[in-house]
């Protein structure tokens, strides 16, 4: 039997290159050698401010992008969370094996909370860290594929399932993180120590899957480099890191090969090439985009997510259903 994976990204905007780079493309990879579940998290999402209409377009749009990066519907179970009901009941039975004070050492509750007021940050952001841990445990998943920031997620999600094992009897499956050796972390242009976010402020900060080639150029012209003026991959030059890394990971070339590919160019030369090398990519992404984006492609995408919903609800409803009665609930 196939291994199973589940990994989800927030419709909180159009996905970056970093969503991509990152797990997208490494999603497509894998998806004939395990059993795959994605989802859209937009239960996640409204912990910070949605305005409504956006969070409803960016919803369908994430369904779409899935697509046209390449998840293959018939092969992968791609839903949206919110039409799964079992992993908001799972989060509350969960928040009784969760402890106040470990979910304060959360480092990205720490982050977020810290740059909103004080009286403004909502219970939903602090207890963001149980429902994940509902949306992985609820599905049995062996392999969880999360960046840097999601580890200590995945952490208390394997403290969690234990406790609750340890309390009611063997329900759960402790999860793993999954390492892809392709996986790259693409770092904001704009600040080379801050992963990119489409939630950032800045948007020459990320490279939307959706835009145009003179943005992209644009974009990476801009991006913040070191007065070194030399193609060196170096932990001392993160900006020209961070480039270099996306180039890579496009190109298929080592770092080495790309040192002395720009050898003696400037920077100039190199942002422009690596702009170029992305936007050609993007623009395959783009055009199965724009097809999947029309009126005659609705019913379609219904159906994509409709029917990704009910091959999900037939894990998660019978094991709610097992740890309602495992809790003692008359079921
Ligand atoms: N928290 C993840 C992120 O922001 C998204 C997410 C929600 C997730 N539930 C998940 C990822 C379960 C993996 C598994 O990136």
């Amino acid at each position: 039997m196939k291994q199973t994976i589940l990994s989800g990204i927030q419709p909180s905007g159009i996905l970056t290159l970093g969503n991509y780079l990152g797990a997208l493309r490494n999603w497509v990879a894998i998806q004939n050698d395990y059993d795959c579940k994605y989802f859209i998290a937009d239960l996640h999402s409204i912990t910070v401010t949605q305005d409504p209409k956006t969070l409803h377009e960016n919803i369908k749009k994430t369904v779409m992008q899935y697509l046209a990066c390449g998840l293959d519907p018939d092969k992968n179970t791609i839903f949206i969370q919110s039409h799964v009901h079992e992993h908001a009941e799972l989060g509350w039975i969960l928040n009784n094996s969760t402890y106040m004070g470990e979910m304060e050492r959360m480092t990205q509750f720490k982050d977020k909370s810290a740059k909103q007021k004080k009286d403004s940050v909502r219970v939903g952001l602090f207890d963001y860290p149980v429902l994940m841990a509902a949306d992985i445990l609820l599905y049995d998943a062996d392999l969880v594929p999360v960046g840097e920031d999601q580890r200590q997620h995945l952490e208390i999600t394997r403290t969690i399932a234990r406790r609750f094992n340890s309390q009611y009897g063997d329900i759960f499956k402790i999860p793993e993180g999954y390492i892809s050796e392709a996986g790259a972390r693409i770092m904001s242009l704009q600040d080379p120590s801050k992963k990119m976010s489409k939630s950032d402020s800045n948007p020459n900060a990320y490279i939307s899957l959706l835009d145009a080639k003179d943005v992209i150029i644009k974009k990476f012209k801009k991006a913040v480099t070191d007065s070194e003026n030399v193609v060196r991959y170096s932990s001392e030059q993160p900006g020209v890191q961070n480039l270099i890394n996306i180039y890579s990971c496009i190109t298929g070339k080592t770092a080495t090969e790309v040192e002395k590919e720009f050898e003696g160019a400037g920077y100039g030369t190199f942002k422009v090439t690596v702009g170029e090398a992305v936007a050609d990519t993007l623009a395959m992404i783009q055009a199965k985009y724009e097809e999947l984006n029309s009126p005659e492609n609705e019913d379609f995408l219904k159906d994509v997510y409709a029917k990704g919903a009910e091959r999900a609800r037939l894990l998660a409803t019978p094991k709610l259903r097992q740890v309602y009665e495992a809790v003692g609930f008359i079921v």
